[in-house]
């Protein structure tokens, strides 16, 4: 059954584009968009999984790896809000790190929704609205160890996401970061069982232990949460939030 609730809801004739659609919390804005009546673009390399979740929603797939940042170059996006969302990760010491995975994921984390907001400004800005959302993360705002590509492109996210939002100031178009900490996505459910592995714990104390120490509040988020946050981003009610980055961490940063 569609989620598009066609013609109705807050984002009722908007259209929306969603990068890394397929699963974790882009299929989760993707749904809560199309609940609120946004036509969605699910944009994903994962061709099948894109289709699978605009089938559901009742909107469109678009298979695009964003690594091939050059085709993005000559892109034009028709769309009301774009949410980069679509990203990666590797962990390891600095002295260890892999040129070329620094490289990919500056790439697809900041090179590329920079392209697609680069892509996107002009109609947004012939129409006199437009909704930038970039998912960023607690790393957009704190480090940490061996994270380095990604608390890097993140860092790097926050501020074209700034420099977004001065310049589309007067042309009705906010930019925003959303900055979740944990949240239960295939990626996350991936990494607790494979502490509790290397620690010999149960996946209870990795979470509590481990993921949830500076947490005040001692669960993981669910991509939902994030989605209703990203949703409400787009909406009319948030036209004079813009520049600025919001936390939903559990109070892991108090
Ligand atoms: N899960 C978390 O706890 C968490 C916390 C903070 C921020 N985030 C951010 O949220 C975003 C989504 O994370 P998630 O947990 O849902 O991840 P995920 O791995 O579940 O989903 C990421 C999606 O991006 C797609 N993707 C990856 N590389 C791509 C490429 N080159 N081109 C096109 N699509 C590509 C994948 O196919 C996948 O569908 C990421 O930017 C991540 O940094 C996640």
């Amino acid at each position: 059954m569609s989620a598009n609730t066609a013609g109705t809801g807050f984002l009722a004739g908007r259209r929306a584009l969603v990068t890394g659609g397929a699963g974790g919390l882009g299929a989760a804005c993707a749904r809560a968009l199309a609940a609120q009546g946004a036509y969605v673009v699910v944009a994903d390399r994962d061709g099948a999984g894109a289709a699978r979740v605009a089938a559901e929603v009742g909107g469109e797939s678009w298979e695009v790896d964003l690594l091939d940042t050059r085709a993005l170059e000559s892109l034009s996006l028709e769309v009301d809000i774009l949410v980069n969302n679509a990203g990666i990760q590797t962990i390891s010491p600095i002295e260890d790190f892999d040129p070329a995975a620094f490289r990919r994921i500056l790439a697809i984390m900041l090179e590329a929704p920079f392209l697609l907001i680069r892509a996107a400004l002009p109609h947004m800005y012939a129409q006199g609205f437009g909704r930038i959302i970039n998912m960023s993360s607690i790393h957009g705002l704190r480090a940490s160890a061996y994270k380095s590509a990604y608390v890097a492109a993140k860092h790097g996210l926050e501020g074209l996401s700034k420099v977004t939002a001065l310049e589309g100031g007067a042309h009705g178009v906010t930019s925003n970061c959303v900055n979740p900490g944990y949240v239960r996505t295939p990626l996350v459910e991936g990494q607790i069982a494979s502490q509790a592995a290397a620690h010999g714990i149960p996946e209870e104390r990795v979470l509590a232990q481990i993921m949830l120490d500076k947490n005040a509040i001692k669960r993981l988020i669910e991509p939902e949460e994030i989605a209703g946050l990203v949703t409400w981003l787009a909406s009319d009610q948030a036209a004079m939030v813009t520049g600025t980055s919001h936390i939903m961490d559990g109070g892991w940063t108090a």
